[in-house]
């Protein structure tokens, strides 16, 4: 069964606790948490203070999604605010091997995440060695974008190299994602659903993540 990542990044931040409680008491398998450098992409986002508060309270495995310029800098201290999964962009990182091999020797899972416009067949030789392939299905930056249809085909071709390499590797997608292609994206071949807009401008996002689930255990 696939899992699902609500964004952090959509939350009210006037109401954070309030909103990351919800997040525990609901069907969301991890927390998605967004960082943005105002460089990598054309926003900024919030750093190690909010994902320690975070992290205080959150019951559930912190998935990083770095859109900064070199990443390779924050390594540890990404580990040390509480990240379990730590992904990096492929399009920021020129030694991306050896990236990786720093977030796994700080006890993280290791993910690269790709822009719309990067061909999945670029990862074919990190592959193996990485947990997760963040794959935009927006243009990074920004929650509540549309979702960008040529995801599906980026997704089976994914598939399929993971399959060839015999790799344990999971597809997520981030961003656009709601529950009508949600069955989609699953179909295709998504692992992990991130979910920002779609939850948390919902009326009931306790509700609407478990519909997510939902549409999940039906795929399958
Ligand atoms: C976009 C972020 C996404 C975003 C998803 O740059 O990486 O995680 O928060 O938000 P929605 O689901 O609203 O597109
Ligand atoms: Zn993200």
């Amino acid at each position: 069964m696939a899992l699902i990542a609500p964004s952090v990044l959509s939350a009210d931040f006037n109401h954070l606790e309030r909103d990351i409680e919800m997040l525990n008491q609901s069907q969301a398998d991890w927390f998605h948490l967004d960082v943005m450098d105002g460089v990598f992409v054309p926003n900024i986002s919030f750093g190690f203070p909010v994902i320690h508060a975070i992290n205080k309270i959150a019951k559930k495995p912190l998935d990083v999604h770095l859109m900064i310029v070199q990443p390779e800098k924050f390594i540890r201290q990404f580990k040390d605010a509480g990240a379990s999964t730590l992904s990096v962009h492929y399009e920021a990182c020129p030694h991306l091997h050896r990236t990786i091999q720093q977030i796994k020797d700080n006890g993280m899972q290791a993910g690269v995440a790709i822009n719309p416009h990067t061909p999945v067949s670029l990862l074919e030789d990190v592959l193996a060695d990485i947990d997760l392939v963040c794959m935009m299905s927006v243009n990074p930056g920004f929650g509540g974008q549309k979702f960008i249809p040529q995801t599906y085909k980026k997704i089976e071709q994914l598939k399929q190299m993971i399959a060839k390499k015999n790799a344990r590797t999971r597809i997520e997608i981030d961003g656009g994602v709601d529950l009508n292609n949600a069955p989609l994206l699953i179909k295709a071949g998504a692992d992990v659903l991130v979910a920002g807009n779609t939850v948390f401008s919902s009326d009931d996002p306790e509700e609407t993540i478990a519909r997510l689930k939902q549409v999940q255990a039906i795929s399958n």
